[in-house]
Order: structure tokens, then sequence, then C-alpha cells
């Protein structure tokens, strides 16, 4: 493992299944392969001894065309021989089961067998792509996420959701299977737009908001270096990230709610907690086509103006995470010109919609989130 490199490990509650997150500065061929061996994923150990793998890479090609040296270093990992390259546009419209299928058959014809390996190389949307069918093929093989955008950082390559999509909604068909190993080169970060930087901070602006006071602080003293993209803080705030995603998830696995609906104890113990700032999030997004991070900011914001208001949390809460919003250049509820009417007819179709009741994910204080069961008429205090 090079110098510059820190690794954590994420321990899942599935069959007890460890995985490690490494986070390197540089991605230099020598730096990767270093990486990589100090991880073994080069072989695999079975009956028949140790055995050397091929491997399946799935690349986005939006992250291909800007990083053509990244791009080379990852291919060098392999010999030619041992690899598939197959590149995918980074846009949401390769998480069908059509491209998922046409991959699988292209791994079928390349011989990859029980024990190689796929790589998903990109943001959100590659990773779930390729999460999903290195689930399906031969039952099962490992993946390793080799995330590129800063959301796929903090957030999806974490917790082992994998999806794609229907044409009747985003996310509908999918599975739970956990990477074999998270390596985050954040030098891949220099060519990511600040718009697809910035929906990354949403995401921890999120974990900030409802379950660490102390990463709260902590990105209020050095809003202006996340948003110079400081390899120190960045390296600080993903791993507090993946730490409170990876605590969650190794509760909750398969969101499950254990816990129940009320959580005044363990603010860990339920998965759906992650949905903070999502349930309008989504509506906002989608009624708006923002950036999912982006929208999710605004919801977290949306979500301690309503706790604000029905008094499950102090004024001085919701100050304070508009406050953070703003240093973090963030859009908040304020700065958004949205209206119920554009965004319900989306909060309808959500998933945790029971009855007339949401599942609604709202802040006792500042890192604190708790579920509440809301009335869908109580959303309308929102909008003065
Ligand atoms: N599995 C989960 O738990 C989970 C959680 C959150 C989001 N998601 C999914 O993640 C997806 C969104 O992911 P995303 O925000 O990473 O977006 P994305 O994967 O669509 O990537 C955004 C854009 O950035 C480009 N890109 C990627 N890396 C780059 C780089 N280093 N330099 C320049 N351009 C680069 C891509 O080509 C794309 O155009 C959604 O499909 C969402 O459903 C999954």
């Amino acid at each position: 493992m090079p110098a510059a490199s820190r690794k954590i490990q994420v321990r899942i509650k599935c069959d007890d299944k460890t995985y490690p997150v490494v986070v390197c500065a540089k991605s230099a061929a020598a730096d990767l392969d270093k990486v990589f061996k100090g991880l073994g994923l080069f072989e695999s150990r079975g009956p028949m001894g140790r055995l050397r793998r091929r491997a399946c890479i799935l690349i986005d090609d939006g992250f291909a065309h800007a990083r053509p040296d990244a791009v080379r270093a990852i291919k060098k990992l392999f010999s030619p021989g041992e690899n598939l390259i197959i590149k995918v546009p980074g846009a949401e419209t390769s998480k069908s089961f059509h491209r998922a299928e046409k991959i699988l058959g292209q791994m079928i014809s390349h011989g990859l067998r029980r024990n190689d390996l796929c790589i998903a190389v990109g943001g959100g949307v590659v990773g779930d792509l390729g999460g999903f069918v290195a689930s399906l093929y031969h039952r099962g093989i490992d993946v390793v996420h080799i995330p590129t955008t800063f959301l796929a950082m903090v957030d999806s390559s974490i917790g082992g959701k994998t999806a794609v999509n229907h044409t009747d909604g985003k996310n509908l068909i999918g599975t739970f299977h956990q990477p074999a190993a998270v390596i985050a080169v954040l030098d891949f970060l220099e060519s990511l737009s600040d718009f697809d930087f910035l929906s990354g901070i949403g995401e921890v602006f999120k974990y900030a908001a409802g379950f660490s006071p102390g990463l709260f602080r902590y990105l209020d003293r050095n809003a202006t270096r996340v948003l110079d993209r400081d390899p120190e803080v960045l390296t600080h705030i993903l791993l507090e990230s993946v730490r409170i995603k990876a605590e969650v998830v190794r509760r909750d696995e398969r969101e499950t709610g254990v816990a129940g609906l009320h959580l005044g104890r363990s603010k860990f113990g339920d998965r759906r907690l992650l949905n903070l700032g999502h349930t309008i999030g989504h509506g906002i997004e989608k009624a708006y086509s923002m950036p999912h991070g982006l929208a999710v900011a605004v919801g977290v914001t949306l979500a301690a103006k309503l706790s604000a208001k029905v008094k499950l949390c102090p004024l001085r809460c919701y100050d304070e995470i508009m406050s953070l919003g703003t240093k973090l250049s963030l859009q908040t509820e304020a700065d958004l010109h949205w209206s119920l009417k554009d965004v319900l007819p989306y909060v309808r179709r959500d998933k945790k919609l029971v009855g007339n009741h949401l599942q609604f994910v709202c802040l006792k204080d500042v890192g604190h989130a708790v579920v509440r069961l809301t009335k869908l008429d109580e959303l309308e205090l929102l909008e003065d």
C-alpha cells in the first residue's frame, strides 16, 4: 500500500463480511498496482490453490474522455488477455436491464469464471450497473468499486445496493451485493465539474446534519477548503461519511427498519434514516431536473424546516443547517423557487408513503435524524 493511502475496514452485517475502503491521493499505475496487490485482488484462493484473476472492467465514458491517463493506468493492472474492457455512458439510461444483459453476454463470451472480478470505474451509474451484473454473473462474483465522482465515493459505492431502472421508475430492479473493496482515488476528482462535485458535497451535508455534530462542525470550520477540494479535508470528510453510512447499513443492511419508527435512542438503527433529505429531495430532483445530491441538500434544509415548524427541533437547528448549506455553496430551501404543487406528484409515488402518511426523516437536532410519520397535509407548512 503506498504511503499516501489511507485505509479503513467497513464491516457489514451480512455474513459479517468486511471490506476495505482505501483512499489514495494519486492514480499513477504503480500506486494502483500496489493497492491492488496489497488487497490481494489479483488472486483468488480456492480448492485449486491460488489463481490469477481476470477482470471485466466497466468504465464510465465521460471519465475515460476526461482522464485517458487514469484509464491507461487502470488497464495496465491486468495484461491485455486478462481484461474485458467495456465503456459505459455515464447517463441514467445506462442503468437498464437491456444493457446489463448485454454486458453479461460479453462476460460469458469472454469466458470469465466464478473467481474472476468485475471492476466498476465511474460514478453512481456505473457503480450501480457494475454491482448489478456482478451480483448476477455465476450467481455472484466479486465487484471492486473505483468511484470517480464524489457522490459515488461517499455514498453509492458503499452499502451494497445495486440497481437498474425500469420504464416505470428509477432503481426499481436491483440486488444487495457488497463489494470486495472500494478504492477512491482523489486525483480523479480534478476533472469533475463543480456541479457534480457539489452533488457529492450535498450527501456529505446530509450525513453531517443527520448523524454527526462533529462532522457538521468540521465542515463549518473548513467550508472554503472543501470547496477548494483540499485533499486532506476531502479525505477526512470522505472517511467520516463512509463510516456513518457503513454503521447504519451494518445495523440494517436490508432496510427493514428493525429499530422501529421512533428511534429516540439509536440514531444508527434504521437504514431509512439515510433518506434524510430524499423524501422531498427526490421530488425536487424530478420536478426541476436537478442532480441528485444538490436536490438532497435542498431536501435536508426542508426537513429541518418541517422539524422546526412541528417543534421537533429548536429553531437554532434550522438556522445552523441553513447557514452551513450556504457556506458550502449548496442551494437551500430559501434559494430555490419551488412549489409543493410541482413536487407533490413525485412525493405521492414515494415507496415510503403509507396510506396518507410519509415516513419523513426529520431532525431532533443537528446530527440526530429520526423517522416521523407525517401527514401529506403537513407538507403545506413548508410553503411559507
Ligand atoms: N447504490 C446506492 O446506494 C446509490 C446511492 C446514491 C445514488 N445512487 C445512484 O448514483 C447515480 C448518480 O451517480 P453520480 O452522481 O456519481 O452521477 P453519474 O454516475 O451520472 O456521473 C455524473 C457525470 O460525471 C461524469 N464523470 C464521472 N466521473 C468523472 C470524472 N472524474 N471527471 C469527469 N467526469 C466524470 C459521468 O460521465 C457523468 O456524466 C444515480 O443513478 C443514483 O441512483 C446509488
